[in-house]
């Protein structure tokens, strides 16, 4: 079971980055898309790509996730809505924050995987790809965000367990530093957003919608489970002469 014997994608996080890249390469690929965000502005310049339905949703709001993600027949899912935590020293970090953090990217990622997998196991065909971070598999520095991406590594391992024998695949794709707009979530300062893509050639959102794809196109004997991938001047949690982890 290959890319083209997928019909129907649902993508979080679909308004920018990661997910709307992944929206567009999938629905340049064929598929009907559902796309999935807070800000309807931008997940209408969706539109332009194919066949895209827009859903515009907080994730933190459990009832509306399963009242909306439910009803969509989904063959693949692809856990892209996430936020960084700030920057702040972690004794100073705001308990809201701190929940934020979590809530979207760890509880909205496993609703979401609770909505659609129903609909997935009873038609025996599905992929869920969680978009991960090598924050979740090293120990760099950013202890709440940290925290949410290990949770999203091991749950994704564990549903390759949960999820034997129902039809489902399961890929985690974890990369590094990438050029969207999570930094705004992280740091109000501007300087210091731009200064995260700045110092060597960090990787795009494309680059690792490529990868989701890639995943997606295995034959179904093909269970691609974990892709880390940043940029080449990059070296997770060993700095040498770039301060870029
Ligand atoms: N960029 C990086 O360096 C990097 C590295 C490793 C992993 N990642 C991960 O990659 C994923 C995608 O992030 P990105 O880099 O593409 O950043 P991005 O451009 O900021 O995209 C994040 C997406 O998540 C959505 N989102 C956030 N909170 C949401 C909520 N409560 N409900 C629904 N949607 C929500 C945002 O849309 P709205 O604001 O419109 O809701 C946006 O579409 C995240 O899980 C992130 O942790 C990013």
């Amino acid at each position: 079971m290959a890319l083209k014997d997928y019909r129907t994608a649902l993508v979080t996080g679909a308004s920018s980055g990661i997910g709307a890249a992944t929206v567009r390469l999938l629905a340049g690929r064929g598929l009907a898309v559902h796309a999935v965000a807070r800000r309807h502005e931008r997940l209408i310049e969706l539109k332009d790509a194919g066949d895209v339905t827009i859903h515009t949703l907080d994730l933190r709001d459990r009832a509306a996730l399963y009242a909306t993600l439910g009803e969509i027949e989904a063959d693949i899912l692809v856990n892209s809505a996430g936020v960084g935590s700030r920057f702040d020293p972690f004794h100073e970090l705001d308990p809201d924050n701190i929940d934020a953090t979590l809530e979207t990217n760890v509880l909205g990622t496993i609703h979401a995987a609770r909505a659609v997998s129903p609909g997935m196991v009873a038609r025996r065909r599905g992929h869920i790809v969680n978009i991960g971070s090598i924050f979740g598999l090293h120990a760099i520095g950013s202890s709440v965000y940290g925290a949410s991406k290990g949770a999203v590594h091991v749950l994704s391992q564990d549903l390759r367990h949960d999820l034997k024998g129902t039809g489902i695949r399961v890929t985690e794709v974890s990369p590094g530093r990438t050029a969207t707009e999570i930094f705004a979530t992280m740091t109000d300062d501007q300087a210091a957003q731009t200064a995260m893509a700045e110092g060597f050639e960090i990787i795009t959102a494309e680059d690792v919608a490529e990868a989701v794809v890639w995943a997606l196109d295995q034959p179904w004997r093909v269970n691609v489970s974990l892709i880390e991938l940043t940029a080449t001047e990059q070296i997770p949690g060993g700095v040498g002469i770039h301060p870029v982890t």
